[in-house]
């Protein structure tokens, strides 16, 4: 559900007029949704209200002020994975202790951020990371909350470049050795080892490879209390699915079902690290159709986004939804929709039967808010777009264009070049 919709032919965001966005802000822009965010929030929120629950809204599918602000506003923590997302976190206003720092490589610099801001916990991937992790609180003399990130070895069933839970991806450890290591850990003093962490992947539709998950990590959180290992907190990471094109994602209801006997049984607080779910159809980019190119071969539409501004489809050949965002007639022709960069990756559709367009019309690229923005940079030495959310009849530009100056911030010329 979300609140992007056509009112005779011009699309609307929510009681906004799309074009209106367009002209004053210009493009390329990313556009989000307030009451979409907060919808997707709230399903999720209100599917595990009988269990004591923190959503931990990772912070790397959109980490815009604004949209963060929104979703703390909810009652969300944050899932980071950086330095810079727990900056960004603490200046939208999180409660730190809802914050969990993932990623497999934190440098010393992180962790002692981490640790003077009081977060939550730590999701660690290594023994070394434990040993890291203890070694800085010790010198702080603090206590550092941490859950181990375990890679149950499932299958997710999405594209190979977002599974994460599969014995030969980088992430976590080895669910066969995971005893062994929490143990280790478990007897470093300045550690409080106190949870269960696993993220199988990304784009998931179906509760099925939590649930084949879950199977693995219950019996180990029974496993690890014989050894006196506290587990208190059971995170199952992120990774539910939204739709791009026709895909069938499971309701946030059903997915709860599915997995809450076994979450009870543990009688751990559950942690959750939605993104997508949460910003991807709560966001779209505009874009400005440059010109219309055709050859003997194809006919290519030219707009003024590039895969700098969304690289998902160069990346993963993931599918947006293309539309005018002014519908005047149902004819449509076959097209490549190509961006402005020198490089033949840089395409949003390919050989795709779309509505048929010309110079100057404004595209939207539909449930482009989550992974988005955040994967955007200056290749090409092209300005970032803009980002504008939307409440009601209102819009905000949450993040200004960027400029030339921008551009060049930071670097400089020595003085042996003159
Ligand atoms: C550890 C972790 N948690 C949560 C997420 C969020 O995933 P999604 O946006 O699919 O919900 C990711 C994404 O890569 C992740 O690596």
């Amino acid at each position: 559900m979300d609140f992007f919709e056509y009112r005779d032919g011009e699309l609307y965001c929510e009681e906004v007029k799309v074009a209106d966005i367009c002209e004053a802000v210009g493009t390329p822009v990313y556009l989000y949704s307030h009451r979409t965010l907060v919808d997707h929030y709230r399903k999720l929120d209100t599917a595990f209200a009988e269990i004591e629950h923190l959503i931990c809204f990772s912070v790397k599918s959109n980490s815009n002020l604004a949209v963060i602000r929104t979703l703390i506003k909810e009652g969300a923590g944050t899932d980071i994975v950086s330095g810079g997302e727990l900056f960004r976190s603490l200046k939208a206003g999180v409660d730190p202790k809802k914050v969990v720092f993932a990623g497999i490589g934190k440098s010393k610099e992180e962790i002692e951020y981490a640790l003077n801001s009081d977060i939550l916990m730590f999701n660690v991937e290594s023994i070394n990371e434990a040993y890291a992790i203890n070694e800085v609180a010790g010198r702080l003399g603090k206590k550092a909350m941490i859950a181990f990130r375990v890679n149950p070895d499932v299958e997710a069933d999405t594209h190979h470049h977002i599974t994460t839970g599969k014995k030969e991806n980088k992430f976590g450890i080895d669910i066969n050795i995971a005893v062994e290591i929490f143990r280790k850990a478990n007897e470093l003093p300045n550690l409080d080892v106190c949870g269960v962490h696993a993220h199988i992947g990304s784009q998931i539709l179906s509760s099925e490879p939590y649930v084949k998950s879950l199977g693995k990590l219950v019996p180990l959180i029974d496993e690890l209390r014989q050894n006196d290992i506290n587990i208190q907190n059971l995170n199952i990471g992120g990774g539910l699915g939204v739709v791009y094109l026709d895909e069938k994602p499971q309701f946030a209801s059903d997915f709860a079902a599915a997995i809450l006997p076994m979450v009870k049984a543990t009688n751990c607080r559950l942690l959750l690290e939605p993104g997508r779910f949460i910003t991807g159809n709560s966001g779209i980019m505009l874009t400005k159709v440059l010109y219309v190119k055709r050859t003997a071969a194809k006919n290519f539409v030219i707009v003024d986004a590039a895969m700098n501004d969304l690289v998902r489809p160069a990346l993963y050949e993931a599918y947006h939804r293309i539309k005018p965002i002014k519908i005047t007639s149902d004819e449509e022709e076959v097209v490549d929709v190509v961006g402005p960069i020198c490089e033949s990756s840089d395409f949003f559709a390919q050989e795709r039967k779309v509505l048929k367009v010309q110079q100057r019309d404004y595209l939207s690229l539909f449930t482009a808010g989550a992974y988005g923005f955040t994967m955007s940079s200056n290749y090409n030495s092209r300005p970032k777009a803009a980002e504008v959310l939307v409440k009601d009849d209102q819009y905000f530009i949450v993040r200004e264009r960027e400029t030339y100056q921008d551009l060049v911030k930071g670097e400089s010329i020595p003085k042996f070049l003159f």
